[in-house]
């Protein structure tokens, strides 16, 4: 005991850790923050399980493009609790996107992204950001076909962007095709870059919000007013200031335990989603789809209007973005009460209704593409080598099958091929792939000239005569 207190009082005289801790547990908080503050933490909690399952995960996953849905089903199905571990990391995931929003929401409607706390309102946004890229890059990392489309939608949407288009295409799936220099990629996106970032970032939310302070509940009839706004701040705390651990943060741990137990929970129960087909397109046993975070914005890639797709497809995560960003700065003052604000009510309501009728029609519609198409077999092919069989399983790799059918096989999204060839010109079938049309995306990014041209001589084979 002793012993113990001498180490103890030396770590302390060395790193004055002991005390500042203990002064940041007992910082004065404002009173009445209630239920409403704990998604924050909850957020933060959900992240460092990720990481804890992530690193874990990381011990027997190989980022090789041979071999890594292979780990992935060992770690499933043979290591001991990996099934688990697997399932906690991906209902953690979702756990973290949930959570991540609401805080956000919260956050938006009760205004506490005005004066003083715009920086934690931006530190917010990029972890956002950081949120969704790590959804993205772990669906990629399972390198299943569900993984493999979710790349073509990305390169596809960054094909889009102007000028730097090609170059962006190439920089996210690394080279001119899917492969083995994409998943490598993905996998350091996913944990080394998009994690130390995070990690950055949220040191930097969190000692935002010891600086400024966590923003007390709004009242009507208290707006914003920076010229006194500290002052005021700091008044009320040291009236009726209460110590952040135990009078606030008990709420933080109830809610943040009862997280943990029911991502537990489903992921005992539930599990780990099934792997989707490997990106081997002669195994015809699942059907993926992306993960449900997702599929809002598919829909929403399918349904839109062909004379905006180019436009939306850059334009649509560049302006929520810019909206995001300079929100604190079109208004950092003034009422907070989301009573006083109906506005902020109507754009909360608007965005929930519509992500919500996207993703109602995104995981139901007919016009989504097939992924449980039967690739084309040798003989609906009708060679087996040369380009024409080149071209043939292209067709079935490069997810043109998803949405296009020939001889029986396929998808309904875009028009049947059978007897493309009798239609379109060489010219024409390389300019409508390079380019894409109404609801087709461009491949320009992601063929390179041989693969092009394989696939335009297997397309014009397709012919009656
Ligand atoms: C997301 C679904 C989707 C994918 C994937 C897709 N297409 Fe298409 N494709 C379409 C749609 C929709 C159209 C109709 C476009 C239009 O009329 O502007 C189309 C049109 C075409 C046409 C012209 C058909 C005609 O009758 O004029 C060709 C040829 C074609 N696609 C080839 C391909 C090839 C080759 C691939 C793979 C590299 C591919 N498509 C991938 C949806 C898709």
């Amino acid at each position: 005991m002793r012993l113990l207190k001498s180490v103890m009082s030396w770590f302390e005289d060395r790193t004055g850790l002991v005390s500042s801790m203990g002064s940041i547990m007992r910082h004065p908080v404002p009173p009445g923050s209630a239920w409403f503050y704990v998604f924050g933490s909850a957020t933060l909690l959900a992240f460092l399980t990720q990481v804890a399952t992530g690193i874990a995960l990381a011990f027997m996953y190989v980022p090789s493009s041979g071999e890594a849905y292979q780990s992935l089903q060992f770690i499933t199905n043979d290591s001991t609790l990996g099934r688990v571990v697997r399932g906690i990391h991906n209902w953690g995931a979702s756990a973290m996107i949930v959570l991540v929003v609401i805080h956000m929401v919260q956050v938006y409607l009760f205004a506490a992204y005005k004066y003083p706390r715009e920086m934690n309102w931006l530190t917010g946004v990029v972890l956002l950001a950081c949120t969704v890229i790590m959804g993205f890059t772990g669906q990629v990392v399972r390198w299943d076909q569900t993984a493999v489309w979710s790349v073509i939608v990305a390169a596809e949407q960054a094909g889009r962007v102007p000028f730097i288009g090609k170059w962006l295409a190439d920089f996210v799936i690394g080279g001119e095709t899917i492969g083995g220099a994409t998943l490598s990629r993905m996998f350091a996106y996913h944990v080394f870059i998009i994690p130390g970032l995070i990690f950055i970032f949220i040191g930097f939310h969190l000692y935002l919000v010891l600086r400024n302070g966590i923003s007390e509940p709004p009242e009507i009839g208290k707006p914003v007013d920076p010229k006194t706004y500290r002052d005021s701040y700091e008044d009320m705390l040291k009236k009726k200031g209460v110590p952040f651990w135990p009078d606030a943060a008990w709420r933080d741990v109830v809610f943040g335990f009862s997280v943990m137990v029911a991502i537990l929970l489903l992921a005992v129960i539930v599990g780990p989603p099934d792997l989707g087909k490997p990106p081997d397109p002669s195994n015809l046993d699942a059907l993926p789809v992306p993960d449900w975070y997702f599929v809002f914005y598919f829909a929403l890639f399918a349904l839109m209007p062909p004379e905006l797709e180019s436009y939306l497809i850059v334009g649509g995560p560049l302006i929520i973005g810019i909206l995001l960003l300079a929100l604190p700065f079109i208004s950092n003052r003034g009422e907070r009460s989301p009573l006083r604000r109906p506005w902020a009510f109507a754009v909360v309501v608007l965005a929930v209704a519509s992500i919500s009728s996207l993703w109602a029609i995104g995981i139901s519609s007919p016009w989504s593409p097939n992924f449980d198409a039967k690739p084309l077999t040798a003989e609906i092919i009708g060679a087996s080598t040369g380009p024409i069989y080149e071209g043939g399983e292209l067709f079935n790799e490069k997810g043109c099958l998803y949405c296009h059918a020939i001889s029986g096989h396929g998808g309904q999204r875009g028009p049947d091929l059978t007897n493309i060839g009798n239609r379109l010109s060489t010219n024409e079938l390389t300019w409508r792939i390079m380019n894409g049309g109404l609801n087709m995306p461009a491949f320009g990014g992601t063929l390179t000239n041989d693969e092009l041209s394989s696939l335009v001589a297997f397309l014009k084979s397709r012919k009656v005569d």
